[in-house]
């Protein structure tokens, strides 16, 4: 079965000697509770390296006092059954490659000052990626970028990948993460080997697959894809070339039309949709499409239903 690490020193016992080997290594952090979005990220890094590593921690820097840290699901027997049956052929030959090593480490591990849920109290050491954290979801959840990279900065530490896997699901998580590299002249991964991966979603409905979709009551499953109809519609606007206060307004008020049909209208409520510049984060400024090298705008959302906070977001242009 597949080799499972806890503790730093043990990892980087199995790194060294891979290192030796010259084989390049692959990986993808998780907080686990396992999907096929994650599994997409996990197929991308063994098709592009000689070994595959994927973590699971559920990082308690990245949730406030008041987030779902205590309720986050935790399914570890099973996300280490669905990375063990993960198997890809090499196209053109028989040979196969699965996921080579699991790290699972404990807090005390990858906090050794200790964490605070109360960032106030905290001790230690943390990293902070200026403006692009504040923007977009660091409006909504002002510590959490600082959270993510914090932790993924101690995981690169630990694993030190050739390439690194993440989700366009989280796009500003991405986009802070390449910042973060490059700013932090990290060499493992760099930031042109830090991999931005399709976001995978329900084949039916287009939801976007999340571990937090398990919170869903069968009613708020239901409603839920309304977040990404609201995106493409935003987008077909966009595309129109209207103004983006219509653009937002129409998405708006599908989200809302589509709510008041809903058993569970008063407890859908839309955090924001938005469009920014992928270079700075910033809202989008119009006149900049007018300048040849324009850089892609994001389209992104954060609806939520019930106590189920869901995020989601298309890009504008090439990335
Ligand atoms: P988690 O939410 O478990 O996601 C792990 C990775 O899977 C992230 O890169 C995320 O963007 C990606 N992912 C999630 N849903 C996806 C989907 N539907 N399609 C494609 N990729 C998807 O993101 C985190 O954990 C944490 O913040 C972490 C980076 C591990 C730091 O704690």
């Amino acid at each position: 079965s597949i080799p499972l690490f806890t503790t730093v020193s043990a990892f980087r016992q199995w790194r060294n000697v891979v290192r030796r080997e010259g084989k390049s290594v692959g990986y993808v952090p998780t907080m686990g509770a396992l999907h096929e979005g994650h599994m997409s990220l996990i197929r991308r890094s063994l098709a592009e390296n000689d070994l595959t590593v994927a973590s699971i921690f559920v990082n308690p820097a990245q949730f406030a006092p008041h987030e779902d840290l205590a309720t986050y699901p935790r399914t570890l027997p099973r996300d280490l059954e669905v990375l063990e049956a993960q198997i890809y052929t090499i196209p053109g030959s028989a040979l196969t490659r699965t996921p080579s090593a699991v790290f699972i480490p404990t807090v005390q591990e990858m906090y050794p000052s200790g964490i605070n849920q109360d960032t106030a109290a905290q001790r230690g050491t943390f990293v902070e990626v200026k403006a692009y954290g504040d923007q977009m979801e660091g409006k909504s959840r002002p510590t959490f970028f600082r959270g993510v990279a914090t932790v993924v900065t101690k995981l690169f530490n630990a694993i030190e990948p050739t390439n690194a896997y993440f989700g366009q699901k989280d796009i500003q998580q991405c986009l802070v993460l390449k910042r973060l590299v490059r700013d932090l002249l990290l060499s493992h991964p760099d930031p042109e080997h830090l991999h931005i991966v399709p976001t995978a979603r329900d084949p039916v409905d287009n939801l976007a697959l999340s571990s937090r979709n398990a919170y869903l009551s069968p009613e708020g499953r239901a409603v839920a894809p309304v977040l990404f109809q609201a995106l493409q519609i935003a987008k077909e606007s966009y595309l129109e070339g209207q103004p983006k206060g219509v653009c937002v307004e129409r998405a708006t008020q599908h989200i809302l039309s589509v709510a008041s049909q809903s058993t569970m209208a008063s407890e859908i409520r839309l955090d924001y949709i938005e469009f920014n510049e992928s270079d700075t984060l910033e809202p989008w400024a119009p006149e900049r499409r007018r300048i040849a090298t324009e850089p892609p705008v994001i389209l992104s959302g954060a609806l939520w239903v019930g106590k189920t906070r869901l995020i989601d977001n298309l890009i504008l242009g090439n990335i």
